[in-house]
């Protein structure tokens, strides 16, 4: 169900403004840009319209032009995806406290197939950011695959289609991943957080911790061979350490999953390749790292 501010009181449009804004929202727009000026172009026409030819006959069949439906004047966004969590209820918008912790490590270790654990996932309410997300997205690629990469949190397309790594940042990693030989049926995906911060904001720590444990169990019940991290947040927060991402990548570390030591590679996010292309050469190095280690397990 869309949520309209016009059918809400003034007192719930506040306090969902109020979790925005705490939840680290900057900037309110809407999904599709909208036209103003074609919004107010089409105010005045209405009003220098004659009463007449605006009454129910208003088919457009009498001045010889289309129809203007009620529907065809609203903005594009107005009709864009609903979200798919119902608003937010007052207390389900508070900073979490222990028991959501607990919660999280429980559901997670209770889990004993990522079948599981996705749903272990989808029933979990102590993290605020699923309030403001649409989707889930959980993982994409194959469970079985050698390799499993971890970026940091669903974007926008994420967050509209339910699958990680599907937009620009997405269609940079497949074309990494095919520079090695790596496409989706021969490396899993998936991210540190699994729900889209609003506005693309990075993760707050207590969401990094409150995911940590699904993350962690997801790993060690996909049981790669190698794990890599894209990126400052899945890379420092995994390996547990406050060394930035350009001093980590590169350097292959061991990541503990359950009773599993697994080699990790740090690298840069595909979307940080965007802004700063010049550091391709950077992640290159990186990815032939990664291709001679995916030849040493082809070898043994
Ligand atoms: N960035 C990420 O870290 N993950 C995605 O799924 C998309 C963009």
């Amino acid at each position: 169900m869309a949520i309209s501010a016009s059918d809400m009181t003034p007192q719930a449009l506040a306090a969902l403004l109020s979790f925005y804004a705490d939840s680290g929202v900057e900037e309110l727009c809407e999904d599709a840009a909208i036209d103003r000026f074609e919004q107010s172009a089409a105010q005045s026409r209405a009003k220098s319209r004659p009463q007449a030819a605006a009454a129910p006959a208003d088919s457009g069949q009498a001045s010889g032009h289309p129809a203007a439906s009620p529907q065809a004047e609203r903005p594009r966004a107005a009709a864009t995806a609903a979200p798919m969590t119902p608003a937010p209820q007052a207390s389900q918008l508070t900073i979490p406290g222990e028991a959501a912790f607990e919660d999280a490590r429980a559901l997670a270790a209770g889990a004993t197939t990522i079948a599981e654990l996705r749903a272990a996932l989808d029933g979990f309410t102590g993290c605020n950011l699923r309030h403001s997300a649409k989707t889930l997205v959980f993982a994409d690629g194959n469970p079985q695959a050698r390799v499993m990469f971890i970026g940091e949190a669903p974007g926008r397309e994420e967050d509209i289609q339910g699958a990680p790594f599907v937009g620009r940042a997405g269609q940079l990693l497949d074309r990494m991943l095919g520079a090695i030989g790596l496409d989706r049926d021969t490396a899993y995906i998936t991210n540190m957080i699994p729900w889209r911060p609003p506005g693309n904001r990075t993760p707050a720590p207590h969401e990094i911790e409150l995911c940590r444990p699904f993350i962690e169990r997801h790993v060690a019940l996909a049981a790669p061979k190698i794990v890599v991290m894209l990126g400052n947040v899945a890379s420092k927060s995994l390996l547990g350490t406050d060394k930035g991402i350009l001093s980590l990548r590169g350097t292959w570390m061991d990541f503990q999953a359950g009773e599993v030591r697994i080699p990790a590679l740090p690298t840069l996010h595909p979307a940080y390749l965007l802004r700063n292309p010049a550091q391709k050469r950077l992640v290159w190095a990186d990815l032939l790292s990664l291709q001679a280690r995916i030849e040493q397990l082809d070898a043994g």
